[in-house]
């Protein structure tokens, strides 16, 4: 467990729904700092592994590291799960997940939904989160909404606070699925300005998207999963400039054309 562990690390991992294999040995790591890229079509596997990483979904063999210290289990196969509940929410709340449809609390106004974590999960006092939320929430550009409901923001502002609440966890790391598939293309660019300012600031980040533009301008590393196994991986410039395999070829020709 050094200082110089990725923040996040999956090796060789396998996981199955039941009788169908949807991640099949796949190998990933998170530096400090570094944002890495999960690409490829529907279905290949992008949200179920970043699930594996936070231990939101179990997975039959393979290791998880946080910081480099692994994931304890018991059992095996279909009933292996991790063992020790305090040490998954302890991972759990270090690594802030960041959903396509935002998953605002609807009954919370966007301030309390930012400051609802800090102070029941991690237990701070609510003068000290406040403060640190509404610094979040103008970060965000949206400090002028800290009194409205979900529902009286558009989806990039909504999106934008549940950035926010994430960041007011202070994680070690963000992980996004597709935030900016469920926004219309102007409000797309909102939160793609927000992810780009946090990479900016060298934040440790796993990002699944369809926005290969954005892809390619915040990654330090670009994985494109194919079937459950990684098909090719490496520096953006690499995967996006002179991809190796047809299927990736293919995959980025029929993702630039829509
Ligand atoms: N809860 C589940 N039960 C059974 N099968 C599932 C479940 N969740 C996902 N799958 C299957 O696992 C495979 C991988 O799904 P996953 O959601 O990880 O893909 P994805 O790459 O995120 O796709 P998309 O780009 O459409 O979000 C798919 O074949 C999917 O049907
Ligand atoms: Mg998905």
């Amino acid at each position: 467990m050094t200082s110089t562990a990725p923040v996040i690390e999956i090796r060789d991992l396998h996981k199955s729904y039941g009788p169908l294999e949807v991640i099949k040995g796949v190998s990933i790591a998170a530096q400090r700092g570094q944002v890495v890229s999960l690409i490829g079509s529907s279905g290949s596997g992008k949200s179920t592994l970043l699930r594996c990483c936070n231990l939101l979904e179990d997975s039959q063999s393979g290791d998880v590291f946080f910081e480099g210290e692994p994931v304890k289990w018991t059992g095996s196969g279909l009933r292996r799960h991790p063992s020790d509940r305090a040490q998954v929410v302890r991972f759990r709340t270090n690594l802030a997940m960041v959903f396509q449809q935002f998953n605002l609390w609807a009954h919370m106004t966007i301030l309390q939904n930012v400051m609802e974590a800090p102070v029941t999960v991690l237990g701070q006092p609510a003068a000290d989160v406040e403060k640190r939320a509404r610094m979040l929430l103008d970060k965000v550009g949206i400090g002028d909404k800290a009194d409205n409901w979900p529902a009286q923001l558009s989806g990039g502002q909504q999106q934008r606070a549940a950035i926010a609440r994430a960041l007011c966890m202070e994680p070690k790391a963000l992980l996004f699925d597709e935030p900016t598939s469920a926004l219309d293309p102007e409000l797309q660019q909102e939160v793609v300005k927000v992810i780009k300012d946090l990479a900016g600031e060298h934040r440790t980040m796993i990002l699944v998207t369809h926005d290969m533009r954005l892809a390619s301008d915040v990654s330090d590393h670009v994985v494109f999963l194919h079937q459950g196994k990684i098909e090719e991986q490496g520096p953006p410039e690499g995967l996006f400039g002179a991809p190796k395999t047809d299927r990736l070829r293919q995959f980025l020709s029929a993702t630039m054309t829509v």
